[in-house]
């Protein structure tokens, strides 16, 4: 993989391309075809390639905690985090691999998926969920994963990401979905967004990677990388 931006170089070390740069920082990952869509036929793999699939690696051995949503989680098949040789340095003095978050309010929520039942101790799942959820669902969810309440009708976005940094998780890694990433990004929680740009055009009704309330969120542009014709940008949010 080179890197484009911000100076030239052949080949580039992806760990330290995208350290994290302090304890309470919101990483948005998403990737989406030249045209903004951010699925085909439904999930987002037909977007994705070896150097997206790469990144998508490394930013997970980064994270302290992947934040995803519920619809994500279903269609995308989530399973744990699954800890790689090549983390071990990456994750010193942490947990082998991160726990996943998931954040709904129905929890509509295959608990007997890999998700939950195997899952190891040191990187159990979250749920983070409302007041209201169905009462029943909430305790069941409770026997195979840590639940967190943030929220009473809604889970309030600031709320959840503060639950997660209370508990050592300040290191975020949201992988979307865009109706997440909308009510991060109008939160003004986004402190990042690494996209992928996906050589390919797809049409249809996709969302683009923020879907949901506007919002406006000026970025700097870190980084540019690019292997295959995909590139890789790194943007920060501007400081207030
Ligand atoms: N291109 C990419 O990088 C990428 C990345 C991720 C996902 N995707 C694609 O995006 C699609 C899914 O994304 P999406 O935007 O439809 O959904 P999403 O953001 O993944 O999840 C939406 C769900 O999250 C829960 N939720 C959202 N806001 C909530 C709130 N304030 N309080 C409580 N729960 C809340 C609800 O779950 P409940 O229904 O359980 O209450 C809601 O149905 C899939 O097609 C997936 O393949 C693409």
């Amino acid at each position: 993989m080179r890197r484009i931006l911000p100076s030239p170089a052949d080949d580039v070390d992806l760990a330290d391309a995208y350290a994290y740069p302090r304890r309470d920082w919101l990483r948005l990952n998403m990737v989406a075809g030249a045209d903004g869509g951010t699925w085909l036929k439904g999930v987002s793999e037909g977007l994705s390639g070896k150097g997206d699939r790469r990144v998508f690696g490394v930013l997970r051995g980064l994270a302290d905690v992947v934040l995803a949503g519920a619809a994500t989680v279903r269609t995308e098949a989530y399973g744990p985090a699954r800890p790689r040789p090549s983390w071990r340095e990456l994750r010193e003095g942490r947990p082998l691999a991160p726990p996943i978050a998931v954040i709904t309010r129905r929890l509509d929520l295959d608990l007997a998926s890999p998700l939950f039942t195997e899952a190891e101790p040191y990187a159990r799942t979250i749920v983070i969920t409302t007041e209201r959820a169905p009462k029943d669902r909430r305790e069941e969810a409770a026997r195979y994963a840590d639940v967190i309440v943030a929220g009473d009708d809604r889970v309030d976005m600031a709320l959840a990401v503060a639950a997660l940094s209370e508990r050592g998780l300040g290191r975020i890694l949201c992988e979307g979905g865009p109706r997440i990433n909308g009510q991060l990004a109008a939160a003004g929680l986004v402190d990042e967004l690494c996209l992928t740009i996906s050589p390919l055009l797809t049409g249809g009704d996709a969302a683009r990677i923020l879907n949901g309330p506007a919002s406006s969120t000026p970025l700097n542009l870190s980084h540019v990388l690019e292997e295959e014709g995909f590139l890789f940008c790194k943007y920060t949010r501007e400081p207030n």
